[in-house]
């Protein structure tokens, strides 16, 4: 696995950052506010992405009390390779959250979350350990919430801010995505490019769908269950999701270092959620994610070669995008020094 500098996107970054839109969010409305009125409901729009990591990675950062629960990832992805463990990385827009009468104003988060934690040790019951999240610097409703779990919350600035991400200006092609978040030194930068459905595509959107869905925790001490739900007007027809693969670069105290993964798979869609707050966690034992569509009725043959991640087969994509980004930078400098 190799851990690549991006400073192609730092320059992107500075090239981009002028604007400051006023927030109106293109994602659409809430769609489901109205049948669940006693109930936190609101959407997520944004990426959701496979950071493959060594296991021994991984290991070193989980607490040890808590045991990776492998088979349960197993069996979503047969063929990851056997060192690795998927972290996932979730860059998102919370948009029209509303509380019966109440609405709270829209807010961008970003984090790298570690699915399929046995939070109880039964050896069966998955919790997504979700200990760090930037989220945006005036929401003090999200971030004193957040800490209510014992979060490492990083109030920051996002780019787009008021959106799930932003396409790169003119000559980069349509279909190129960025997002990026700051906060002090720590920061993730993320590019996408929307790509040809691969075949993984079912396989993977199982995973993304159960690993949002897990109830989540931070210290331990209280759960959080989000019902992401994949099958409202947001979610299908022309906003069906969309498979990426992109660059992603992450600062992080908990990596120690600088993280960059390329040819990082992932999709881009947005979700209704009900949400549940502050739950005893012993709540979920037990719990099992129904997925709606599980990948096991689906066809199409997966090919997790990519997550190996040696800079051998990823090197074709990283090209295209640093060409890409290249050509756009410099007509970006240009109009710039004019
Ligand atoms: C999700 O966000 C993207 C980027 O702003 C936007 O183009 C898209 O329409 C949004 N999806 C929905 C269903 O609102
Ligand atoms: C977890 O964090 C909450 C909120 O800061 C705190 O009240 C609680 O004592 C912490 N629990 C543990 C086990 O650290
Ligand atoms: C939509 O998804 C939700 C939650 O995943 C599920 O409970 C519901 O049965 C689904 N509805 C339809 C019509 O498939
Ligand atoms: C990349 O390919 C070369 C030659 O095929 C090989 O020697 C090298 O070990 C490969 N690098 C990685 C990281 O797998």
């Amino acid at each position: 696995m190799q851990f690549l500098p991006h400073s192609l996107l730092m320059l992107l970054s500075v090239a981009l950052s002028t604007a400051h839109p006023k927030c109106i969010s293109q994602s659409q409305p809430n769609p489901i506010a109205s049948q669940y009125p006693t109930d936190v409901t609101g959407t997520l729009n944004g990426t959701l992405a496979l950071l493959p990591i060594p296991m021994a990675l991984a290991r070193s950062i989980i607490p040890l009390k808590y045991q990776i629960l492998t088979s349960a990832y197993r069996s979503l992805l047969p063929d990851f390779p056997k060192d690795m463990y998927p972290a996932l990385l979730q860059v998102v827009h919370d948009h029209d959250v509303r509380y019966g009468e109440y609405r709270l104003d829209d807010f961008s988060r970003a984090s790298v979350e570690f699915p399929f934690v046995d939070l109880l040790n039964d050896g069966s019951t998955s919790f997504r350990w979700a200990p760090a999240m930037f989220m945006t610097s005036t929401n003090e409703i999200g971030i004193v919430g957040a800490r209510d779990y014992g979060t490492e919350v990083y109030p920051a600035v996002f780019e787009p801010s008021c959106d799930a991400y932003a396409s790169a200006p003119a000559p980069a092609p349509k279909g190129i995505t960025y997002y990026k978040t700051q906060a002090e030194e720590n920061f993730v930068d993320a590019v996408f490019a929307t790509v040809k459905e691969s075949g993984s595509m079912a396989l993977q959107m199982s995973f993304f769908r159960t690993a949002v869905n897990l109830p989540s925790f931070a210290n331990g001490s209280m759960c959080n269950h989000q019902t992401r739900i994949f099958n409202t007007s947001l979610s299908t027809g022309r906003n069906e999701a969309k498979e990426v693969s992109g660059t992603v670069k992450v600062q992080l105290p908990m990596f120690g270092k600088e993280m960059g993964w390329v040819d990082a798979t992932g999709v881009q869609v947005d979700t209704a959620f009900i949400e549940k707050h502050l739950v005893d966690c012993e709540d979920f034992r037990g719990f099992q994610y129904e997925d709606e569509r599980p990948a096991a009725t689906q066809t199409g043959s997966s090919s997790w070669e990519t997550f190996a991640t040696d800079c051998n087969s990823s090197q074709s994509t990283i090209l295209t995008l640093s060409t890409i980004f290249a050509n756009y930078l410099i007509t970006a400098a240009k109009q710039i020094s004019i």
